[in-house]
Order: structure tokens, then C-alpha cells, then sequence
């Protein structure tokens, strides 16, 4: 269904993304030079830009060829990916107190550099900034943007409390990481089709595209917490804060009594760097892996597949070679 992805158009995607960390930089400017240091830290540390590139991939749906530059306002463009990654970020600085969490994008977290309550001013800064930002685009955007946090945090709450009595721990985990991650991801998506212009019927595309990637950017991370130390975050701290994730769960799920051993080193007290590292070892070796990885693929191809009804072009194959490449960060 798809083509390779011409140089033309990547090279419009990068300038696009180039005017998007300007903005981003400039966003985080506050009154005092301290506030603009914190608030400066976690962006200009790096990340991968995911939401960003969504968005500008999903604005470009309309043009037909790499030539076509296209009706979609720069500034607009802009403001609806910054809005995005202020979005994301301020969850990071919360999300990095609530963790524990000491490295994000391989810095010092903020948490850890300035205590708790400046990383959580912080976040709240950095989402105010993307509240008045938002409000330049219209009513509809600041409504999906503030039902998207809503999402994001209950999910995030959800997270923190587990599964109730009687909740399925799979499919507690599964709609977490839908609300927590997917939310943002799907919206990120439909900003870039609302810029654009698209149809109803687009956006709704779009939606459950965004739906889809994000749930299986979110697994393909989880499982990097296993196996990766080249995430820039601390690996195996999930493990430690007792957030189980898909490996995990299929692990608890097993009857089988071969898997008896790597459960009680899951469930031993992981404080200890020797301890963790024996636990991650141990489900690094697990057939679970494995399975993980097979779940994350075919929901990979329901997310490619949502695709087929939107208008092919360059920006339908980028989306279509994101899919590949969310799966391929984990395997
Ligand atoms: C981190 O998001 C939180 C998750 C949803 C997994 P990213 O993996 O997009 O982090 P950055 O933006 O690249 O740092
Ligand atoms: C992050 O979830 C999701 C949000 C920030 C909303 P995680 O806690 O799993 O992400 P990392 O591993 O810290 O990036
Ligand atoms: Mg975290
Ligand atoms: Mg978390």
C-alpha cells in the first residue's frame, strides 16, 4: 500500500519540526531566569518529538505529491504541535515526581535537580503555556486538548491506585496506557488533520490511528524499561515502583511452574540495584518477551491498517513507516 518516503518531503517535515523547537524554546521563557532554566531543562534535554511529527505528518494528509506545499498556516501548524509537547512535557515533570524517577532524556530529572514542588510548578507552568497557546487556534482545539488531559491524568491516577478488586490486571494495564498515553498521541494526530482542515470522517481516522500508535508506542516503551539502557531513562523502574507492565502480566497470568522461579524474583524486594538487575535478567530470558513483542506487532498492523482510509500520499506512507518504526525501537 505504501511508497518510501521521498527526500522532498522529509526535508519539509524537518524544517516544519525546526520551526516547532524555536517555538518550543521560546514557549518555556518565563518571568525570572530560574523558572525559564526549569522550564527550558526537560526540552532542551531532547526526546524523540513524537507528537510533533504527528501532528505535522497528519497535517500534510491533504497534498497528493511531495511538491505540493500545501494550504496549511506555518503558524498554525506550529502552534498545535507546540501545544502538543508542552502537553507531553509538563506530564514528564509530573510523571518523574510520581516515579521517583532521577534521569529523563538522559539529564537529571527535574525532580531530582530542584525537589518535587519545583518539578511540579513546573509542569504547571508548562501546561499553562500550552493552555494560552491552544486558545490562538479556537474553541475545538482547547476542547479536545482539555479532554485529553482529562484523559491523560485519570490514567495516570489509575496507574498509581492498580486494578481494583475484581479489575483484570491486563486489561487494567491496557486501558492506563490507553489513557495515559494513547490519549495524547491520538490527539496529537487530530490537531494536525484540524489545521489541516480534513473532514469529520478524517478525523475520526485519525482518532483511532492515534488511538492505536499510541498504545503501541507506550507497550514498545515498556518494554525498553526491560531491555534497553540507551533510553536515557533509569532502566528496570518500573519493575522497582511496581508498575507492571506487559512482560509482567503475561508472566503472572502463566499456570506454567517453569515460570514459578522468574516470579519470585519479580516479587523479591527490588530496592537493591542487585536485586533489580537479577529481575530484569531473569525476564530479559523469558519466553514472555517474546509474546509481549508478537502483541505489540499485530497492534502495530491494526494501527497501519486504519490508514488505508485516509488519502494516500507522502505523509500516509510516513505514518505507515512510523508503525514499523515504533515496533522496531523494541525488538
Ligand atoms: C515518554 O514519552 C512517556 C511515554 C509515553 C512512554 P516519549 O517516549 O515520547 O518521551 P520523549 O518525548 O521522547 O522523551
Ligand atoms: C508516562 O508513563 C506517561 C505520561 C507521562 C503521561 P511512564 O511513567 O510509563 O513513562 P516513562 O517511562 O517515565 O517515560
Ligand atoms: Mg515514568
Ligand atoms: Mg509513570
Amino acid at each position: 500500500m505504501s511508497q518510501p518516503v521521498t527526500s522532498e518531503f522529509t526535508d519539509f517535515v524537518t524544517d516544519k519540526l525546526d520551526l516547532v523547537e524555536e517555538e518550543l524554546a521560546r514557549q518555556a521563557g518565563a518571568d525570572t531566569p530560574f523558572v525559564t532554566e526549569a522550564a527550558n531543562h526537560i526540552i532542551s534535554a531532547g526526546g524523540k518529538r513524537f507528537r510533533p511529527l504527528l501532528v505535522v505528518l497528519s497535517s500534510q494528509l491533504a497534498r497528493q505529491d511531495p511538491d505540493d506545499t500545501g494550504t496549511v498556516s506555518d503558524q498554525d501548524l506550529v502552534r498545535a504541535a507546540v501545544v502538543m509537547e508542552l502537553t507531553h512535557v509538563a506530564s514528564l515533570y509530573h510523571d518523574d515526581v510520581m516515579d521517583e524517577a532521577t534521569l529523563r532524556r538522559g539529564a537529571e530529572s527535574a525532580n531530582q535537580r530542584w525537589g518535587n514542588s519545583v518539578a511540579i510548578m513546573v509542569g504547571d507552568y508548562l501546561f499553562a503555556r500550552a493552555s494560552e497557546a491552544v486558545a490562538g487556534l479556537g474553541t475545538d482545539f482547547v476542547r479536545l486538548q482539555a479532554q485529553t488531559f482529562a484523559r491523560l491524568v485519570q490514567g495516570q491516577i489509575a496507574e498509581t491506585r492498580g486494578p481494583q478488586p475484581g479489575e483484570d490486571p491486563l486489561q487494567h494495564y491496557l486501558d492506563v496506557v490507553a489513557d495515559k498515553t494513547g490519549s495524547l498521541i491520538s490527539a496529537a494526530a487530530v490537531f494536525g488533520g484540524m489545521v489541516a482542515g480534513l473532514p469529520q470522517t478524517q478525523l475520526a481516522v485519525l482518532r483511532r490511528f492515534g488511538e492505536e500508535i499510541g498504545l503501541v508506542f507506550q507497550l514498545a516503551d515498556d518494554l525498553l524499561d526491560i531491555t534497553s539502557t540507551r533510553t536515557g531513562k533509569t532502566p528496570g523502574i518500573d519493575l522497582r515502583e511496581g508498575v507492571a507492565t506487559l512482560p509482567v502480566l503475561l508472566l503472572r497470568a502463566s499456570s506454567d511452574p517453569a515460570d514459578q522461579p522468574v516470579r519470585d524474583l519479580l516479587d523479591a524486594d527490588l530496592s537493591s540495584d542487585e536485586a533489580l538487575a537479577r529481575a530484569l535478567e531473569g525476564l530479559r530470558a523469558s519466553h514472555v518477551m517474546d509474546e509481549a513483542r508478537a502483541g505489540i506487532r499485530s497492534r502495530a498492523d491494526r494501527a497501519r491498517s486504519e490508514l488505508a482510509a485516509l488519502p494516500a500520499g507522502p505523509a500516509r506512507d510516513a505514518l505507515a513507516q512510523l508503525c514499523d518504526e515504533v515496533v522496531s525501537r523494541s525488538s
